[in-house]
């Protein structure tokens, strides 16, 4: 499906709950599932990617009920052999995750992905998986993943990208090793799957960005998924550059190692502000004030930021379009390894639109402002953070643009067009 961006608004304004994050969607079914009880997940996301985990889960013999908006998981802890291949979709965070837990099991596994996931590197997990004793078959270290379930032992591990996929996939297999696991990265990377692991009872401690994990068992789960920050990112961004808008964008998810958006935006002079903040489960939550501004500048991006905005960096691309000067972002080559090659997309389809854009190897380099020009066709290359990123592009564009593939936004974000309906 393809979609217009219309013009048919004067600015954003009003209140919004955005869906649930799509990361702790994920670790909350996978975690539950080899816990011994029942679960309680409130908020489950509606996206693609945290159903792929549903069902993978499902398929190793877990019971999952939906009632009233919640989700029941049954589980005593311990999976069952599947009777068909695991199929993760788009999703690297199910494969990645998963491969981990399902190195140690006693029976054998397979694990699928589409066209995109089958592309993505997983020599990442499978280095240190191996080291662990696992045995994974790979297609030339792609997927599909055929694992022989083993008896694992632990590892001391460094960890030279700062891929929270890859951590939780060796903290997971941890869970399922003789002895201690340790995972030591170059600068932290999300860390839900440790928080919710502590919350659960597991064995783990982190200190420096050095995390340790013993085999464990784990209690159930009791959790209410807060607003996602990747998804809230579209309409901040929105509401930075549209004209006279002013929004509230409540229950958002603020883990420090996730919202480096929210720091850039100020550093380049951004209207942004966390009104209220709480801790639910172990994660801060609070609501966010974002405002049209004018005089925004142009920064450079790079260093320990890059792992707490690496899914933003296309709409901070946009963003970076309506500042005054040079946004330079640097560091962030692993963006060519997920869902498309996100500097090479990226550039090229704000290209389209008349930015003053180029790429690096390892980023890329904004300059502004510019106003964009629009009536042209961009791809969404089946990214649905790249064809979210271009509809705010749109929204700023003189004329309208049409986005191809536009229903890839589904992966994480369904509601994505209807919540920018209430806005307009
Ligand atoms: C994710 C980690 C990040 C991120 C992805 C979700 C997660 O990937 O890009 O969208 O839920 O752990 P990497 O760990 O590969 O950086």
């Amino acid at each position: 499906m393809d979609l217009t961006v219309k013009k048919d608004f004067k600015c954003l304004n009003g209140e919004i709950f955005i869906p649930p994050d799509k990361s702790l969607s994920h670790r909350a079914i996978i975690l539950s599932s080899i816990a011994k009880g029942r679960s309680v997940i409130k908020n489950f996301s509606k996206g693609k990617d945290p159903f792929s985990s549903l069902i993978v889960c499902k398929n190793l013999g877990v019971n999952i009920e939906e009632k009233d908006g919640f989700l029941f998981v049954t589980s005593n802890g311990i999976l069952s052999k599947p009777l068909c291949y695991l199929d993760c979709g788009n999703s690297g965070t199910t494969m990645r995750l998963m491969a981990g837990i399902l190195a140690g099991q006693n029976f054998n596994s397979t694990l699928i992905g589409d066209e995109s996931l089958s592309k993505r590197p997983m020599k990442r997990i499978i280095e240190p998986l191996s080291l662990m004793g696992a045995k994974v078959g790979s297609d030339n270290l792609h997927a599909p993943l055929n694992i022989l379930g083993t008896e694992l032992h632990g590892i001391d591990y460094e960890s030279k990208i700062a891929s929270a996929q890859v951590k939780s996939c060796v903290l997971l297999a941890g869970m399922f090793a003789e002895g201690t696991t340790t995972f030591k990265e170059i600068c932290p990377s999300r860390n839900h799957t440790e928080i919710m692991l502590k919350n659960m009872g597991a064995n783990i401690s982190c200190k420096n960005n050095v995390t340790t994990i013993e085999k464990s068992e784990l209690k159930p789960l009791e959790i209410d998924i807060c607003g996602d920050i990747s998804s809230a990112a579209y309409f901040i961004v929105a509401a930075l550059v549209v004209p006279y808008s002013k929004i509230i964008i409540k229950n958002i998810g603020l883990n420090s190692t996730r919202c480096g958006i929210i720091k850039i935006v100020k550093q380049m002079g951004g209207n942004i502000e966390i009104l209220e903040r709480k801790d639910v489960c172990g994660e801060i939550v609070g609501d966010i004030k974002v405002e049209y501004s004018e005089n925004m500048k142009g920064i450079e991006i790079s260093g320990e930021i890059i792992p707490t905005l690496i899914d933003e960096i296309p709409v901070i691309s946009v963003l970076a379009t309506q500042c005054d000067g040079q946004t330079t972002i640097k560091g962030a080559s692993d963006l060519r390894n997920k869902e498309s090659d996100r500097i090479t997309t990226t550039v090229s389809e704000l290209k389209k639109l008349g930015a003053n854009i180029e790429e690096t190897s390892d980023g890329i380099i904004i300059s502004g402002k510019t106003k964009l020009n629009g009536a042209v066709k961009v791809e969404s290359y089946k990214d649905h953070r790249l064809a979210m990123s271009l509809y705010i592009a749109g929204l700023v564009c003189k004329k309208e643009i049409l986005i191809k593939d536009f229903e890839w936004v589904n992966i994480s974000f369904p509601e994505f067009v209807e919540l920018f309906e209430k806005l307009k």
